[in-house]
C-alpha cells in the first residue's frame, strides 16, 4: 500500500470515527456521572425463575494430539428460544447464544478455526488468556465475510484507491491489521494457571453491537494442582454467565443503531452511548432461569458478561457471607475469601462456592442484585431438592501466588470523558499509534484515575491491585485480575508486568460503548 493511498484510508476512517460523534457525552454537567441507558422491553417476558437454566457441558475437540486440541466453529446467524414464546434472531459461535464451552487443559494449546459466516467483519478476544498478539483478537485484526473477502487481501486493497476510503473498516488505516478472509485459526499455548476465561467479539468500534448480538463464549482452563485440590466439581462446578438484553415486540433484541447491518460507520444512538443496558437478565442465555441443587456445596463460575451492566450480587438467606471466592480473573486465590456481596463488574469474573446445606430442602434461594430494582434486581433462583453426599472440600491454601513490587516510575492512565468521545488520558483510540510502551519483564506500576466508573480491563498479563487511592485493595481485588472497576475520583495501583510476549496489545474500558467509542489504548510491550 502507497503511503498516500494509505493517508488517505486513514483520513476516510478518522471520517468515520468523526461521525460517531453523533451522540453527545456532554449535556450534563462534569461532576454528575453519566450511567449507561437502559433500555426497556416490550416483549412478553416469562415470570422469573420458571426457564431451567442451560448448564453448558464442554465441546468436544474435533481432533486432539501433537498439534494440542483442534476445535471448530462457525460464526452464524440464527434464530433461537431465548424468551418463551419467540424465535430471536442472534449471531453466534455455532448460532448459539452464548458460544459453546470451551475447555482447555494448560500446557496444551488450544486452536480454534473461526469460520465467518456473518456479514460483518469479526475478530475474537479470549479474554483472561495468554496469547502472542498475533493470537489475541486485536480489533483491527479482522476476519471479513465472504462479501468483504477482498478487503483482506492488500493486492486488491491497493487497487481500490479511487474508492472514497471504507466507513467502518479501520483496518484498513492499520498498516499493522493482519486481516484474513472468511476463516482463521487462533491458536492459544495455554501456558497458563487454571482459570475462567470467555471469548468474545472485538472489532474495533462495533463490539457493543456484536457481542450484544450474541458473540460471547464461556472457557475454562485447567490445571492437575487445581483438580488435586477437591473444589466441587462436575456437574456441581457450574458456568454462569450472566448479560442483560432488551426485547422488542417481536421477540428482536433492542440495540438501537441507525445502521443496523453494522456495515456503515459507527453510530450508535445517544441512549446507549453511556452503556447499554437492558430490563431481562439472562444467565447461559436463559432469562432469569432457575436451577435445581442439592443441598451440597457448588462451585459457581461469574462471568459477568453483559455491555455495561454492573451487579452486587447476594442470595437470600442466612444474613452471613454466602459466597466462598476461591478464585479471580487469574484463578485461584491463595486462600478463600468470603462475601455477602460480590461486585461484579463488566468482564470480571469471580469463582466461588456456596454451600447449599446451609438451606432447608425445599427452600428456594434467588440470586438478587442489590445495584438495580424490578426485572434486573432479580438474576436467578436455586431450588433446594434434595439431601446428598459431598466429598468436596474448600481447602484453606490453594494456590500461591508471588507478590509484584514494581520499581521506577510510575505509568499514569487517566480515563474520562470528552464532549463526544470516551477517552484515555485525554485521547481516542488509535490502533496503529500506541499510548503506553511497557517494558518486557519489568514489573512497572500503573495509576490509573478515573473520573467515572469504568472496568480496566489488559490484554497481555494478569496484574496485582495494589491500593486504592491511600488504602489497601478493595474487597473484590484479590488474587491475579485482568478486568477491574474504577470509580469515580478513585486512583487505583495495580503492579502490572508484561512476561508472556511482546508487541501490541490492549488497555481498555469493558463498557462495551465506551471502548468502541474511543475507551481503549495501544500498548507496545517491547
Ligand atoms: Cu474482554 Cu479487550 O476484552
Ligand atoms: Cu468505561
Amino acid at each position: 500500500m502507497t503511503a498516500s493511498r494509505r493517508s488517505m484510508l486513514k483520513l476516510a476512517a478518522g471520517a468515520g470515527l468523526a461521525m460517531a460523534t453523533t451522540p453527545a457525552l456532554s449535556g450534563c454537567s462534569a461532576h454528575s456521572e453519566l450511567n449507561p441507558g437502559q433500555l426497556t422491553s416490550t416483549a412478553r417476558l416469562p415470570a422469573p425463575f420458571t426457564v431451567p437454566l442451560p448448564v453448558p457441558t464442554p465441546m468436544k475437540p474435533s481432533t486432539t494430539g501433537a498439534g494440542g486440541d483442534r476445535y471448530a466453529m462457525t460464526l452464524r446467524q440464527a434464530d433461537v428460544e431465548i424468551l418463551p414464546g419467540y424465535r430471536t434472531r442472534i449471531w453466534g459461535y455455532d448460532g448459539t447464544f452464548p458460544g459453546p464451552y470451551l475447555e482447555a487443559r494448560q500446557g496444551i494449546a488450544t486452536a480454534l478455526t473461526l469460520t465467518n459466516a456473518l456479514s460483518v467483519p469479526i475478530a475474537t478476544h479470549l479474554h483472561g488468556a495468554l496469547a502472542p498478539p498475533t493470537e489475541d483478537g486485536f480489533p483491527t485484526d479482522l476476519v471479513y465475510p465472504a462479501s468483504l473477502a477482498d478487503l483482506a487481501d492488500p493486492a486488491k486493497t491497493a487497487a481500490m484507491s479511487d474508492m472514497p476510503g471504507m466507513p467502518g473498516m479501520p483496518s484498513m488505516a492499520d498498516p499493522l491489521a493482519r486481516t484474513s478472509a472468511l476463516t482463521r485459526t487462533y491458536t492459544f499455548p495455554m501456558a497458563q494457571r487454571a482459570a475462567t476465561l470467555w471469548y468474545h467479539d472485538h472489532r474495533m468500534d462495533f463490539t457493543g453491537a456484536q457481542v450484544w448480538k450474541g458473540l460471547f463464549g464461556p472457557c475454562v482452563v485447567r490445571d492437575e494442582r487445581e483438580a488435586a485440590l477437591g473444589l466441587p466439581c462436575g456437574p456441581r462446578e457450574i458456568p454462569l454467565m450472566i448479560t442483560d438484553r432488551a426485547f422488542d415486540a417481536d421477540g428482536q433484541l433492542i440495540y438501537p443503531t441507525s445502521d443496523p447491518t453494522l456495515l456503515g460507520r459507527p453510530d450508535m444512538a445517544k441512549t446507549i452511548a453511556a452503556g447499554a443496558q437492558g430490563d431481562v437478565i439472562l444467565v447461559n442465555g436463559a432469562p432469569w432461569p432457575h436451577l435445581e441443587v442439592a443441598a451440597v456445596r457448588y462451585r459457581l463460575r461469574f462471568v459477568n458478561a453483559s455491555n455495561a451492566r454492573r451487579y452486587e450480587l447476594t442470595l437470600d438467606g442466612p444474613a452471613d457471607s454466602a459466597f466462598t471466592q476461591v478464585g479471580s480473573d487469574g484463578g485461584l486465590l491463595t486462600t478463600p475469601l468470603t462475601h455477602r456481596t460480590l461486585h461484579i463488574s463488566p468482564g470480571e469474573r469471580f469463582d466461588v462456592v456456596v454451600d447449599f446445606s446451609r438451606y432447608p430442602v425445599g427452600s428456594l434461594v434467588t440470586l438478587r442484585n442489590t445495584a438495580a430494582s424490578g426485572g434486573p434486581g432479580q438474576v436467578m433462583q436455586f431450588k433446594v431438592t434434595s439431601k446428598a453426599g459431598d466429598d468436596s472440600t474448600i481447602p484453606t491454601t490453594l494456590s500461591t501466588i508471588e507478590t509484584l513490587t514494581p520499581t521506577g516510575t510510575p505509568h499514569r492512565l487517566v480515563f474520562s470523558r470528552g464532549a463526544d468521545r470516551w477517552r484515555i488520558n485525554g485521547t481516542t483510540f488509535d490502533p496503529a499509534k500506541p499510548l503506553l510502551h511497557p517494558q518486557f519483564g519489568a514489573v512497572e506500576e500503573w495509576r490509573v484515575l478515573s473520573t467515572e466508573r469504568h472496568p480496566f480491563h489488559l490484554h497481555g498479563t494478569q496484574f496485582q491491585v495494589l491500593g486504592r487511592n491511600t488504602g489497601g485493595p478493595g474487597a473484590y481485588d484479590h488474587g491475579w485480575k485482568d478486568t477491574v472497576e474504577l470509580s469515580p475520583g478513585t486512583e487505583i495501583r495495580l503492579a502490572v508486568r508484561f512476561d508472556a510476549y511482546r508487541g501490541r496489545f490492549l488497555a481498555h474500558c469493558h463498557n462495551l460503548e465506551h471502548e468502541d467509542m474511543g475507551m481503549m489504548a495501544t500498548l507496545s510491550v517491547s
